[in-house]
């Protein structure tokens, strides 16, 4: 037994360690449960009496400068991580970052923009946050008109003669565009419109919508007519028609709706088109003369048209989708399928 002890005394003054993990194998070896100092403490049982004094001194000051050196190793080493760094090939290419793509709603607002940007139509901008009379009033929905039914009004401040509301439409900047510029005036107010809708696959309470509009002397219904249609076949392709219905809005006389043909089924009909042929993107007319006067333009000298239409719905019929809510729910499945989609 002593020569095993002044054995391992000498190992011990020997070792050296690199890393924690050498460290430690080492300390399993001399002091771990089955480790060779433990051995010895067990074999020290057997002993004989007389011996026992002497062996068991030289046993504790064995383990004793096993358990200062194991320490004074540990305050030593390198830890393992660094190590792995250190041996680390930095030349080698990084990670690829993974870049995120425009959303569908993003790519077919500025599809919009661009098309009528060609036609020479200006962008105007206006605030989401509202005033009753940009909103309603100026655009001839008088206080208590039924009209005002079709849009439901999330209410900012109440009890006010204008009160602020969320813009539930953007053809308030029609108003706030007449106000400023004298005609002709041509432009698209693309922007994020507000309704208090229960949310479901067909309406949301926030959507995008862009409003054109166009002042000049003598604009007739033949001239909307024209830039629709021009519109149109930009966006859903050459052989795109379209078809116009009556309708009714407060701030256009005449008004219309608007079909193009299903550019899936080419009219045959399809659960898309709902088997018509035809899908609606938008509401148009000629502006009512009431909306010019209430903006301080002289409708006896000028007329125009203005159009509005929904951005979500647009992107839903141009790339079949069947969920108004995908476009809120940021599922990177479904914006993945649109990371290769370039506007025209
Ligand atoms: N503001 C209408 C809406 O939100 C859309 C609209 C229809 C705008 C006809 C127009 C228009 O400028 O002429 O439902």
């Amino acid at each position: 037994m002593k020569e095993q002890i002044e054995k391992i005394m000498a190992e011990l003054n020997e070792l050296k360690c690199q890393t924690d993990k050498e460290v430690e194998e080492a300390r399993v070896r001399f002091l771990g449960k089955k480790g060779e100092i433990t051995a010895l403490f067990d074999e020290f049982r057997t002993v004989a009496p007389e011996m026992k004094r002497e062996f068991g001194q030289r046993l504790n000051v064995l383990k004793k400068e096993a358990q200062a050196k194991i320490e004074e190793l540990k305050s030593l080493a390198v830890s393992a991580p660094s190590q792995t760094a250190a041996a680390e090939d930095i030349t080698l290419p990084g990670d690829a970052l993974d870049l995120g793509s425009r959303h569908p709603v993003s790519i077919a607002r500025q599809e919009i923009i661009n098309i009528f940007r060609k036609f020479g139509y200006d962008i105007a901008e206006g605030p989401e946050i509202e005033d009753d009379y940009h909103v309603f009033e100026a655009l001839n929905f008088p206080a208590n008109h039924p009209a005002r039914d079709m849009q439901d009004t999330f209410f900012v401040s109440s009890g006010h003669p204008n009160p602020l509301l969320l813009r539930t439409h953007t053809s308030s900047v029609q108003v706030r565009t007449m106000e400023k510029m004298t005609p002709p005036i041509r432009v698209i107010c693309p922007g994020r419109v507000f309704r208090n809708e229960a949310i479901s696959a067909r309406a949301h309470c926030i959507f995008h919508q862009v409003e054109g509009l166009y002042i000049d002397e003598n604009v007739t219904f033949a001239d909307l007519k024209q830039a629709i249609l021009l519109f149109a076949r930009e966006m859903f392709g050459p052989d795109t028609s379209i078809r116009m219905r009556p309708s009714y809005f407060p701030f256009t006389e005449p008004s219309a709706e608007v079909d193009v043909s299903c550019n899936i089924c080419h009219g045959k009909g399809c659960n898309i088109c709902k088997g018509t042929g035809w899908l609606e993107i938008l509401g148009c007319g000629m502006v009512d003369p009431n909306v010019l006067e209430a903006s301080g333009i002289d409708s006896k000298k000028y007329s125009g048209f203005a159009f509005g239409m929904g951005v979500e719905r647009i992107a839903m019929l141009k790339w079949q989708v069947n969920d108004l809510r995908h476009y809120f729910e940021n599922d990177l499945r479904f914006l993945r399928e649109f990371s290769s989609c370039v506007e025209v």
